[in-house]
């Protein structure tokens, strides 16, 4: 069933209700919405393509998705980047098959037409023969996306020459969530990029990144074995049944120790405070949250910064983890998502602590990441319940902290210092709300930028 006006802003105002806290379940299975997503959201948003140490050399790219487009990340041969739509401008065909690699062209391989590191057309067969040299190689170059910048090593790009610039756009708690893995030391992408798919709508994974109400309920079985800490081991309680029945698994304190911040255009940060990471961690892991306490980092995250120990999330697929990994939500229909995952190393740690880390990356999330075997089946089954009874009457809830979400404004930062909530997620539909509607980008700023409270 589509929405009932298309377009209309009326209409999608109806999705997102932030006086009951309910959002329409259509959001997460219609493709009429999925489609305006595509446009709105990622036919305009900055988007992150990849790391620059993933393409060092003259000749290396990376494959990228933006939106429906693919896009080729080319080191340039005087070392600067750029990202062409692999797209050939004879017929469409894609120039290039491989993920990544090193190339000196790009041959199509429809009909051979040619195409140097920086998109120019320097190849057509039969340009004599079959055209009679009446063919302006010039006016055929890959097309390139309509801004292209980097942060700290972070390569984005827009399709939008009216984006605002990248540092813009990110601002203050889009550079935070950067800041906290940038900033963890001399930070390189190791070599490949693990990518699988979920039937699940890009949507669940994202707010689930600000979820810290399901840990003690979907992560059972990682507590259990010991990949994370429980209750037993920490002594911050668990989770009990209304008969009072303990399940012992790891809770949060109910104290004021879940820190959130909000950002312009929908960035969130959502987690624990170091703090309470810290008391929640055995010692053996505390390396986790500590190393923000050298002047460095101190220094670029600010006061407010340093204080987090995770999720942040750059609107609208990136997510980056506490443990040195980006997670890139890559929806390819309203009821599949790729997800990428780029796991970090710091030049400067010993082989012995890189492999320890890798270790823990890989077995907490991607395709063999305990963590996201538990969440992806939580994702999916979501998505699957969307038949006409179940989307017509039943609203997605997020009234947990509704209405006591007050904003303290400091340091550049609108935070929240609440016990467990689901503040970043309403904040996160908010803005998607107004994304979707097409809002100019000066009228997107405004709406999206946090108030008093939420
Ligand atoms: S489609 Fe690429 S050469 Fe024809
Ligand atoms: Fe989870």
């Amino acid at each position: 069933m589509g929405i009932a006006e298309p377009g209309t802003r009326a209409d999608l105002d109806s999705l997102v209700n932030l006086a009951t806290g309910e959002l329409d379940r259509r959001i997460f299975s219609d493709e009429e919405i999925f489609e305006l997503e595509m446009t709105h959201i990622f036919g305009r948003a900055w988007l992150f393509l990849c790391h620059e140490t993933q393409i060092p050399k003259r000749g290396d790219f990376f494959e990228a998705p933006m939106g429906r487009d693919n896009v080729l990340v080319v080191r340039q041969k005087d070392k600067s980047i750029k990202a062409l739509l692999n797209t050939c401008t004879h017929r469409g065909n894609a120039v290039c098959r491989a993920e990544e690699g090193n190339v000196r062209n790009f041959m199509c391989t429809y009909h051979g037409w040619t195409f140097g590191l920086d998109g120019e057309l320097v190849g057509v067969p039969g340009l004599k023969d079959f055209y009679h040299d009446d063919l302006d190689k010039t006016k055929y170059p890959l097309r390139q996306v309509a801004q292209l910048d980097s942060y700290k090593g972070f390569v984005f790009a827009t399709m939008d020459p009216q984006a605002p610039p990248l540092l813009d756009f990110l601002g203050r708690t889009g550079r935070i969530g950067i800041d906290l893995l940038a900033e963890r030391g001399d930070m390189e992408c190791r070599p490949g990029i693990q990518k699988f798919t979920l039937n699940c709508n890009w949507k669940f994974a994202v707010d689930n990144s600000f979820d810290y109400y399901h840990p003690q309920i979907t992560h059972i079985s990682a507590q259990a074995v010991g990949m994370i800490p429980s209750a037993e081991a920490t002594d911050s309680g668990g989770a009990r049944t209304d008969e009072g029945n303990s399940l012992g698994v790891q809770r949060l304190p109910t104290d004021l120790d879940t820190l959130v911040a909000l950002g312009e255009y929908g960035h969130a940060i959502s987690g624990p405070s170091v703090e309470a990471m810290k008391r929640t961690l055995p010692p053996e892991m505390h390396e986790l949250v500590t190393w923000r306490t050298d002047p460095g980092p101190l220094a670029a995250l600010g006061r407010v910064g340093a204080r987090f120990a995770g999720h942040p999330q750059v609107f609208p697929t990136a997510w980056f983890t506490m443990d040195a990994q980006l997670s890139l939500r890559v929806p390819r229909s309203a009821g599949v998502t790729e997800v990428w995952w780029f796991s970090f190393a710091d030049r400067n740690q010993t082989p012995e602590e890189q492999r320890a880390q890798l270790d823990r990356q890989i077995h907490s999330f991607g395709p063999a990441g305990f963590l996201e075997q538990e969440d992806g089946e939580n994702w999916s089954q979501s998505t699957m319940q969307a038949g006409p009874g179940a989307r017509r009457s039943i609203p997605q809830q997020l009234k947990m902290g509704l209405g006591r979400g007050k904003i303290i404004h400091e340091d550049g930062v609108a935070r929240i210092e609440a016990a467990v909530n689901e503040h970043a997620q309403l904040w996160t539909y908010l803005s998607w709300l107004e994304w979707i509607k097409g809002t100019d980008w000066d009228d997107l700023r405004d709406s999206t930028t946090p108030g008093d409270s939420i």
